[in-house]
């Protein structure tokens, strides 16, 4: 995996400056995306969670018994709480996140709660090519969660690409997913443009982790966050926005950012019922089921490989 250091080198020395989103989230980063969740602008979370509720005892049977779970990117591990008691003797969760520490000390209070299932968390970037960090075993129900639509942070054709690297090198059987829905421009910029300013605190965490971590010594009041959608690429696009002209010095290289200029920091791809169906089908993977809330803000898909 390439380290912090050679990707901020590589995404700053670019014509379009661009740093990528998993960036983010250090252990101050992901409670940082902890609090956007509870935000009143940021809808995907508790819709997410509604529908997950409002249908568990569905979700429990299509997954069936003795599941292994693994969760990517699994963050605070709340949402699969949601329908972990209406499983039928589940076997195994395997929380991953980029951030071992934090999914580490998450993971300690949801392993009493869960005496039965065994609870192995591990610091896993799946954006990367790295071995897996645990055994599989290609004869269990393997079972991805992948919430959050957290795949809308990739662009098309990498979805596409760990779409299909969950069944290759996870040997996952069934996915659980969701993905945020198209919807009216406003819902979607307040989400990522809160009031309070934890998004854009966020946002800036990027920068924060280079000045305590690449030694740089960007002053974060010369930025300002922005949150535009992208109207033909169905994305909301999150950037760093320079207001002043400043150098940034990482290891005997000097950046130099106009003023104005924008740093890419992340997308946030938006889908309808259809196009993520779509997105399966290219990976290989059958949509057997949607669930949405009542008002089409939000939806959750069951992946199976339709054999
Ligand atoms: C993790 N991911 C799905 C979030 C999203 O909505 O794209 C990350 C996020 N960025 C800003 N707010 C939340």
């Amino acid at each position: 995996m390439k380290s912090f250091l050679q990707e901020v080198s590589f995404g700053l020395s670019k014509k379009n400056k661009k740093l990528s989103s998993k960036w983010f989230y250090d252990f101050k980063g992901s409670k940082l995306f902890e609090q956007i969740t509870k935000l009143k602008e940021y809808y995907p979370a508790r819709t997410e969670r509604k529908i997950l509720k409002d249908n568990k005892i569905e979700i429990a049977n299509k997954i069936g018994k003795g599941a292994v779970l693994i969760e990517p990117g699994a963050g605070d591990i709340k949402k699969i709480e949601i329908f972990l008691s209406s499983l039928d003797k589940p076997k195994k969760y395997i929380p991953l996140d980029i951030s071992e520490d934090y999914i580490i000390k998450i993971s300690q209070s949801f392993k009493k709660k869960f005496p039965k299932v065994a609870i192995t968390p591990k610091g896993y970037d799946f954006s990367g090519s790295d071995k897996l960090p645990f055994k599989i075993n290609s004869s269990e129900n393997i079972i991805i969660f992948f919430p959050g639509s957290t795949i809308g942070n990739f662009e098309k054709k990498d979805a596409v690409k760990f779409l299909k690297m969950l069944k290759m090198k996870f040997k996952a059987k069934k996915i659980i997913i969701g993905a945020d829905l198209i919807k009216d421009i406003p819902t979607l910029i307040s989400a990522y443009n809160d009031k309070k300013g934890v998004t854009a605190k966020f946002n800036k965490n990027i920068l924060q982790r280079m000045n305590t971590e690449l030694g740089t010594n960007i002053n974060l009041n010369f930025y300002q966050h922005l949150a535009i959608y992208n109207k033909s690429k169905k994305r909301i696009e999150m950037r760093l926005k320079a207001k002043k002209n400043n150098n940034i010095r990482i290891n005997g290289s000097k950046y130099s950012i106009k003023k104005n200029e924008e740093i890419h920091t992340e997308n946030s791809h938006k889908y309808t019922i259809k196009s993520f169906r779509n997105l399966a089908n290219e990976a290989g993977w059958k949509v057997k089921k949607t669930w949405v809330d009542d008002k089409k803000l939000f939806s959750v898909h069951f992946l199976d490989l339709g054999l």
